[in-house]
């Protein structure tokens, strides 16, 4: 049997990537291309003038520039410009009218036969703009906080509950209370790859479309709707993708661009985004949050209050679950939870790994924190005394739940049980010494799904299916599951990805594509078996003739008889018999809805940093870190464990160092650049662990997978915030939590 589920093998796209052989969307070379360069609005807010593009057209080799004035004619509806992230509203249109809803916002694409040509005539392209007064800022425009409208994306991301219980009275009346206000900072995804857009125009018309996206079905919908074309005469192709982190769930603006130019230039058409320009779409929102909680002498919370003020577009109500998580997470009989939007003349926000749960969990743990402080009992063991056995949130049980182990385990391996109490007790030099911890929870769904399984004439297995490897390690999993269901070695599966032509898929993102594919390709595997196993049965003096399926196992290449392996037919022999010719299946793959809903399903974690603080100067660094995770069977340990390393970089990064900075006085965010805009490097992680904790559930779906894409980063920035106040003494509930609020 070839039992890979659950082994740590290497990536098995691993060497293209390293070789450069793993081509990606603006690497993908035509006869004749033609380059496109965006120009980006200088205002935030108001429209265009004048645009006057005759000095960039008079340079030779430059062969259009398109703005508003002269686009060709694209869909009129908003409807057709939705997406499969698209949040209730109306989505931007690239080139739409002279109107400026943002700052940077794309006015003009000039295409030229060379890259350079095309950046240089940009510069020559004079628009005059009239400027109206824009609101960039939060803060100063709390006042306009409404609700969200809702739309069909509340279905992933639902809304508050209503109040349970009483909280004022119950807060009122406790002991022990905290309430504190949470700020955190815009973040920008920032993946190394710049987004890109290659567009063959092919000679029957048809365009193949190299893009960089999450999901191959989204940006075909997108283009087929917005262009008004067929179905059949658009691909979209995405094999490898530089990094996602949520910023590829929607079509970026450089498709449009370059579709555009493509159908009417006739010509082949790439647009890739500047570095600069990757600051100029989605981004986490700025938000801030009022957390009140209290609890009794023996440290039971019994109130709880979250309310969540998140920035929008003015074009979109971009919605993520901030603050439910308090209440899944915590026992608790008084709740009110609250999440209101401000638009603002920004582009709209967009899911960043973890949307509103990273955020939403960095403000209540931190929260949770204070409390056990409060009530004089350590974090560890007042979540222990807070234990939710269920979700009271949803009033259902959880389909498992080894979030208990995750703290035992995760305390043991960093050592917490050598933690004095007291802040400021600890100290190396002039370091000072904190230990934190915080817990995470992130949804485990799983979504609808295709997958085509292909047994050739030479005896391997080839799957196919149209989702995305964002670096995640989706190619090696898949091929994992396909090899072990159908018993063969991995080095004869083939996992293909990322062609619109492949069997559906939607988006790749929620961590649900471990579930979601892996469920399709395990059951396609599985019909495949038998379809070979009729074949089998057919056969001259089959053995099997008189065998009934579930009497026989897939080993070795082969389908033998479970009780005898000596009866046993290759996967070859049974392909030959077949006339030479190859054996296909495919299937659609559902979630069992009837058998999931009664149930909450979640990935959880226990999260344990240290930090050092030097007192003198307010630099932090994080010393070690181990993350407990429990996240159902882990398909691969290798790459799991890479996943959730990149969270707890994340987690940090987001702590001490990201922000995008929007000056108000333009409306327009300032540190867009690597060297100003600061992400954790290699010199700011030290020690980091992970632990996968045994977790088994038969409810999820086939594998009892609940996925990892997510679960690393939610608690890691409370972790670090509750080590530093360990350390100083200091709560700063302003992230990023850069030396300046250390040492003020
Ligand atoms: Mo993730 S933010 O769903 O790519």
């Amino acid at each position: 049997m070839s039992n890979v589920i659950g082994k740590g093998v290497s990536r098995v796209d691993g060497k293209a990537k390293v070789t450069g052989a793993a081509k990606y969307a603006g690497e993908f070379n035509v006869p004749e291309l033609t380059y496109g360069y965006v120009l980006s609005s200088a205002i935030a807010k108001g429209k265009i003038v004048s645009i006057d593009t005759s000095r960039a057209m008079a340079l030779p080799g430059v062969l259009k520039v398109f703005t508003h004035e002269n686009r060709p004619s694209t869909a009129k509806l908003d409807f057709s410009y939705n997406d499969q992230d698209a949040p209730p509203g109306s989505p931007f249109r690239p080139l739409y009218d002279a109107e400026i809803k943002f700052s940077a916002q794309p006015v003009a694409l000039v295409v030229a036969e060379t890259f350079e040509l095309a950046r240089f005539a940009a510069t020559l392209v004079d628009i005059t703009y009239e400027e109206a007064d824009h609101e960039t800022d939060l803060l100063l425009n709390l006042d306009k906080a409404r609700k969200p409208k809702s739309g069909i994306a509340s279905l992933l991301k639902p809304p508050p509950p209503k109040p349970k219980g009483d909280f004022k009275k119950a807060y009122n009346a406790a002991p022990n209370q905290v309430a504190a206000t949470y700020v955190h900072a815009v973040e920008h995804h920032n993946p190394m790859e710049m987004f890109a857009s290659t567009v063959v125009f092919e000679k029957d018309g048809k365009l193949t479309i190299y893009d960089k996206t999450q999901g191959v079905t989204n940006s075909k919908m997108y283009v087929t709707q917005v262009f008004g074309l067929s179905g059949d005469n658009v691909r979209i192709m995405s094999p490898y993708m530089g990094g996602g982190f949520g910023s590829g769930l929607r079509p970026q603006y450089q498709l449009f661009m370059a579709t555009m130019a493509a159908l009417d230039l006739k010509r082949s058409v790439r647009v890739t985004l500047t570095r600069q320009q990757m600051f100029t779409f989605g981004h986490r929102p700025n938000t801030i949050q009022h957390v009140a909680m209290a609890a009794t002498d023996e440290g039971k919370i019994n109130a709880l209050f979250h309310d969540a003020i998140g920035e929008t577009s003015q074009m979109e109500d971009y919605v993520e679950t901030v603050v439910n998580w308090g209440g899944m997470l915590y026992p608790v009989k008084n709740v009110t939870l609250g999440h209101k939007l401000v638009p603002l003349d920004v582009n709209s926000p967009l899911d960043m790994r973890a949307p509103g749960g990273v955020t939403g969990i960095a403000a209540l743990e931190c929260a949770v924190d204070e409390l056990a402080y409060k009530a004089g009992i350590d974090p560890l063991q007042f979540r222990l005394i807070n234990y939710a056995e269920r979700n009271e949130l949803e009033d259902k049980p959880y389909s498992s739940k080894e979030l208990r182990e995750c703290f035992r385990q995760g305390a043991e391996r960093f050592g917490w049980s050598e933690r004095p109490l007291e802040p400021r007790s600890m100290k190396d030099g002039h370091n000072l010494i904190g230990w934190g911890m915080a817990t995470g929870i992130w949804d485990a769904n799983q979504m609808f799904a295709s997958a085509e399984a292909t047994l050739t004439v030479n005896g391997k297995l080839r799957i196919v299916c149209a989702t995305a490897d964002l670096g995640t390690g989706t190619y090696t999993i898949m091929t994992q599951i396909a090899a072990q269901t159908m018993g063969m070695p991995m080095e004869d599966v083939l996992f293909r990805l990322g062609d619109s032509d492949m069997p559906f898929s939607l988006i790749s993102g929620g961590s649900w594509t471990a579930a979601t594919v892996g469920s399709a390709v395990k059951k396609v595997c599985e019909e495949l078996g038998k379809k070979l196993f009729k074949l089998a049965k057919k056969m001259p003096d089959s053995p099997f003739a008189k065998v009934k399926f579930d009497d026989v196992v897939f080993a070795d290449s082969s389908m033998r008889l479970a009780t005898d392996a000596s009866v046993s037919v290759s996967l070859q022999t049974i392909v030959d018999q077949n006339g030479g010719r190859a054996v296909t299946e495919s299937v659609t793959s559902l979630p069992n809805m009837l058998k999931q809903s009664k149930f909450a399903r979640a990935a959880h974690s226990a999260v344990f940093v240290e930090v050092k603080v030097d007192e003198d100067l307010g630099t932090v660094s994080v010393t070690r870190a181990v993350t407990a995770v429990a996240a159902g069977r882990i398909l691969n340990p290798k790459t799991a464990r890479s996943q959730i390393i990149g969270g707890m970089v994340w987690g940090i990064s987001k702590a001490l160092e990201e922000e995008t900075v929007l000056d108000h006085n333009i409306g327009r965010f300032m540190n867009h650049s690597l060297a100003e805009y600061h992400v954790a490097v290699n010199a700011d992680i030290h020690d980091l662990d992970v632990i996968f904790v045994e977790e088994h559930d038969d409810i999820i779906n086939p594998l009892g997978v609940k996925g990892v894409g997510e679960i690393g980063i939610v608690g890691m920035p409370a972790a670090v915030a509750n080590a530093i106040f360990h350390a100083t003494g200091k709560r700063i509930n302003e992230l990023p939590i850069t030396l300046d609020k250390i040492i003020q």
